[in-house]
């Protein structure tokens, strides 16, 4: 039981990655507020898991009024917040030459600027316990760059920036800050990639096979938990050896 007691805010709860890890945080111990836009999902998961300790929350991590919202009706219902797995995300994927304005907007908003909403949203109650741990998703994409990814790549470096800036204005105050960069994990999110190209991903990997969404969740327990206390501002990549 590594987060007994504890209280988790986790975005994009419901589906892929974020729920894999509403399931092992639980199971662990803790309280999880399992947040997504998707009101469908989000209820379904709900009601799919059965366990007192999982209540869903709807927001739009992009909207700063929707995100205020629920981080006030987590702490009605929990008490308070330990920890923030800001792990919600999208792709519109384009090359440079065909990317709208629009597509490069709405990644940033979501992918970066709603790290910043939930993170800010947050952070007054992890600063009355005097301890919190807070985990971004960046990716492959924001440590090295993508092909038609631009909006997204943009997003995920930017996260980078967030961890570190923010280790360095938190760690005093007992809140540690840490990413995780995912490579290529089996959920929706690469099922738009053609076979052809998922082969070559396999082929550049040292582990060569796609990620699971527990190999993502298991970072990010870890760094959720009081075993990693002594680790901030660190980018961990779970890519099965891609970005060496
Ligand atoms: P997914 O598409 O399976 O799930 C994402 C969840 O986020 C969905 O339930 C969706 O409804 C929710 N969401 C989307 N926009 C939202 C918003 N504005 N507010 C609240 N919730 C919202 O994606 P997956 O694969 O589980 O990705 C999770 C995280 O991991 C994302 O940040 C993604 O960028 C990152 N990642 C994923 C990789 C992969 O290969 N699957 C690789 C690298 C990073």
């Amino acid at each position: 039981m590594r987060l007994e007691g504890k209280t988790a805010i986790i975005t994009g709860g419901a589906n892929g990655i974020g729920l894999e890890a509403v399931k092992l945080f639980t199971k662990e111990g803790a309280n999880v507020a399992l947040v997504d836009f998707n009101e469908e999902a989000g209820r379904l998961r709900e009601q799919e898991l059965q366990l007192d300790q999982v209540t869903f929350f709807q927001a739009d991590v992009s909207n700063r009024e929707s995100v205020d919202a629920m981080v006030q009706s987590v702490v009605a219902e929990f008490g308070g917040i330990d920890i923030l797995v800001n792990n919600a995300g999208i792709t519109k994927d384009a090359t440079l030459k065909k990317m709208s304005v629009e597509d490069f907007q709405k990644v940033i908003d979501v992918n970066l600027t709603g790290v910043f909403h939930s993170t800010q949203a947050a952070l007054p109650f992890m600063l009355e316990k005097g301890k919190g741990k807070i985990i971004n998703t960046s990716s492959v994409a924001g440590v090295g760059g993508n092909i038609g990814q631009s909006n997204y790549s943009a997003a995920k470096a930017g996260v980078i920036g967030l961890t570190k800036t923010w280790a360095k204005e938190l760690g005093k105050k007992g809140i540690n800050v840490n990413a995780v960069a995912p490579g290529y994990i089996e959920t929706d999110m690469v099922n738009t990639i053609p076979d052809m190209l998922l082969m070559q991903i396999k082929m550049i990997t040292s582990s060569p096979r796609l990620g699971k969404p527990s190999d993502i969740a298991n970072a990010y327990l870890f760094l959720a938990s009081d075993e990693s206390d002594f680790i901030n501002g660190h980018v961990l990549n779970v890519d099965g050896g891609m970005m060496k």
